[in-house]
């Protein structure tokens, strides 16, 4: 038996044996964005859409316009930078006033994830809150940190993130459609955007049975895109009973998740799961998620177009800078920090 150092252990709840997945996993929907070209079957796929952001608050789409070369380069480009030596890759390192570059120590609820990272905001600069201090309404500004190597990286990710954003879009108009309002409902809340691009690397590791590439979580973002090779190991809990089940790998596939902020918009109609990474001890994964997040001044709360005398709102609102930043500090800094869930912002009635 190989040793694990312990601040990556899960406890025995949490790991991946300890939650049955059913054989026959039920399929995530795949859904075929081309049918958008179709006139009489843009309103099936609006359902479509509207029902898995529903059920599950997972789907996968194909076709969906991303280009695949763009994501090859990617794909290529960071391989080459995460198989630098350490020292190296530290130079661009994630510290705790500009949360953007290298990290390999990241906590998920507490436990380490066995897992390295590369982050870039999708705007450069971008705007956010100078402090997690409610009362503080400073903001400054954040620039990316590119290594000097391999050269390409910064261009590659650039590209990437604008097709990736672009389609962030388009799913939130037909997002916005399956909920019966205007398709541009949203879209004021992204002046200032505050997405970010993200590449997770998950070596093999020696006690699969024990650690968690990514520990049990929700996104906190408004939607998340995932391009993952064809390893897997992305699993997501369902609404309906809490079982766990794998997100199989589809070639040129692209991963949606509702992350909080539509779980608040929506007043719990939509769902943002809870979702982990399990690894093994053989072959290494890379994940490339782009998240869509609001601009730092947007109050997130559920939208009055949703909430009805009957359906009163179950969330205080909050700004989504503040909520974005605190949580941040608690996955930064140690593990004796709560971090901040969206439950805590339940209407407790
Ligand atoms: C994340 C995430 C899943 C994966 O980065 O928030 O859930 O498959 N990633 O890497
Ligand atoms: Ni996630």
């Amino acid at each position: 038996m190989k040793d694990l150092d312990p601040t990556y252990i899960q406890a025995p709840e949490h790991r991946r044996d300890s939650n049955s997945i059913p054989n026959q996993p039920e399929e995530i929907r795949v859904i075929d964005l081309s049918r958008l070209d179709d006139p009489e079957d843009v309103q099936n796929v609006i359902s479509e859409i509207g029902d898995a952001c529903e059920k599950w608050g997972f789907f996968q789409v194909i076709n969906h316009g991303v280009p695949l070369d763009a994501r090859q380069r990617v794909e290529k480009t960071v391989k080459t930078f995460f198989d630098l030596p350490r020292e190296e890759k530290i130079k661009v390192k994630r510290d705790e006033v500009n949360q953007v570059g290298y990290h390999d120590g990241e906590h998920t609820a507490k436990v380490k994830d066995w897992k390295e990272v590369f982050d870039m905001y999708f705007k450069n600069p971008v705007v956010i809150p100078s402090s997690t201090d409610p009362e503080d309404e400073g903001i400054r500004l954040v620039y990316n940190k590119w290594p000097q190597f391999p050269s390409g990286l910064r261009e590659a990710c650039e590209e990437y993130a604008r097709h990736a954003e672009k389609l962030a879009f388009k799913l939130l108009e037909l997002i916005s459609l399956s909920l019966g309002l205007p398709k541009d409902r949203f879209r004021d809340y992204f002046k200032d955007q505050m997405s970010f691009f993200r590449i997770n690397r998950y070596p093999p590791c020696p006690r699969p049975d024990l650690a968690l590439g990514l520990g049990h979580h929700k996104d906190p973002d408004v939607l998340g895109l995932l391009a993952q090779d064809e390893v897997g190991g992305l699993q997501v809990r369902r609404r309906s009973d809490g079982v766990w089940f794998p997100i199989r790998p589809v070639p040129n596939a692209l991963v949606i998740n509702l992350g909080n902020c539509m779980e608040l918009w929506t007043n719990d109609k939509y769902w943002s799961a809870e979702h982990r990474v399990v690894v093994n001890t053989t072959r290494e994964r890379y994940s490339i998620p782009f998240f869509l997040l609001p601009s730092h001044d947007v109050e997130v709360k559920p939208l009055e177009e949703l909430v009805s005398p009957k359906n009163p709102p179950r969330y205080k609102g909050y700004k989504w800078g503040k909520f974005y930043a605190s949580r941040n500090r608690s996955n930064f800094q140690n593990q004796d920090i709560e971090i901040l869930q969206v439950d805590d912002l339940k209407v407790v009635t």
